[in-house]
């Protein structure tokens, strides 16, 4: 779809999207991190943007990604920073989603030298509890804003995606949840695969099908949901 076919029903309004991991430092070499390319945010600030939206994408670990054409990116790396960056953007805006995947530890203390091998090095890792920035956005409690959530999941053998997906969209409060369906029989990987398939899950009860298919594709679902919900 070329951008002038795309409607404008995101004029003005200002979004927030996080994307990409957070890496969490153990000394002054390392990190714990994860591996999401951060595609799935980066579309979504794209296609906002180019529906009008005023965007603000903040941007933890990538995949070298070309920054989306007029987005206000913030870079971060720690979940600390990405807490401070998210809460702060999230301040004016009338839509926050979460697409980033947060470390959901870090290691209880970083060492200020090198971890060397030899007598004394670490047998494990401690490790301590992030804080859950989209609790935190849902416990603000900003009247009219809508906060969206997303979620890997597949399944186990007595629940399968869509009945974890709701119970996590009623544990995190938020308005809307994103889930994934990751790990089917294809192998399929929401984290570095182009293609992303799910549902869209709505504290109201609602539920709409987001079809196997480009990152695009399903930030321009999520988005036609959410402009309807504004409007
Ligand atoms: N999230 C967050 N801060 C965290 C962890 C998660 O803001 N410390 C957000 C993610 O960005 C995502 C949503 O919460 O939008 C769900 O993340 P997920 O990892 O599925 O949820 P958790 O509550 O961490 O559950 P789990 O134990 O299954 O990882
Ligand atoms: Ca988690």
């Amino acid at each position: 779809e070329a951008p002038g076919a795309l409607p404008r029903d995101l004029e003005g309004r200002r979004v927030v999207v996080s994307a990409g991991g957070t890496a969490e430092p153990l000394d002054p070499v390392r990190t714990l991190g994860n591996r999401s390319s951060g595609r799935q945010g980066y579309a979504l600030a794209r296609v906002a943007a180019q529906r009008g939206a005023d965007v603000t994408l903040v941007a933890g670990t990538t995949a070298d990604l070309d920054p989306p054409a007029a987005v206000d990116v913030v870079r971060v790396r720690t979940t600390e920073e990405m807490r401070t960056a998210v809460l702060d953007a999230g301040k004016g805006a009338e839509v926050v989603v979460m697409a980033a995947a947060v470390a959901d530890f870090r290691p209880a203390d970083v060492a200020g030298f090198k971890i060397k091998k030899g007598p004394g090095e670490p047998e494990a890792i401690p490790l301590t509890r992030n804080p859950d920035i989209l609790a935190e956005l849902v416990a603000e409690q900003v009247p009219g804003r809508l906060v969206l959530g997303f979620a890997a999941e597949t399944g186990d053998a007595d629940h399968d995606v869509l009945s974890f997906g709701r119970a996590k969209l009623e544990r995190k409060g938020c308005d809307y949840l994103v889930v994934n369906a990751v790990g089917g029989p294809t192998g399929h990987n929401a984290f570095e695969g182009a293609d992303n398939e799910g549902w869209l899950l709505g504290a109201d009860g609602s539920s709409v099908a987001l079809p196997m298919g480009s990152k695009a594709a399903l930030a321009a679902r999520v988005w036609d949901t959410v402009a309807d919900r504004l409007a």
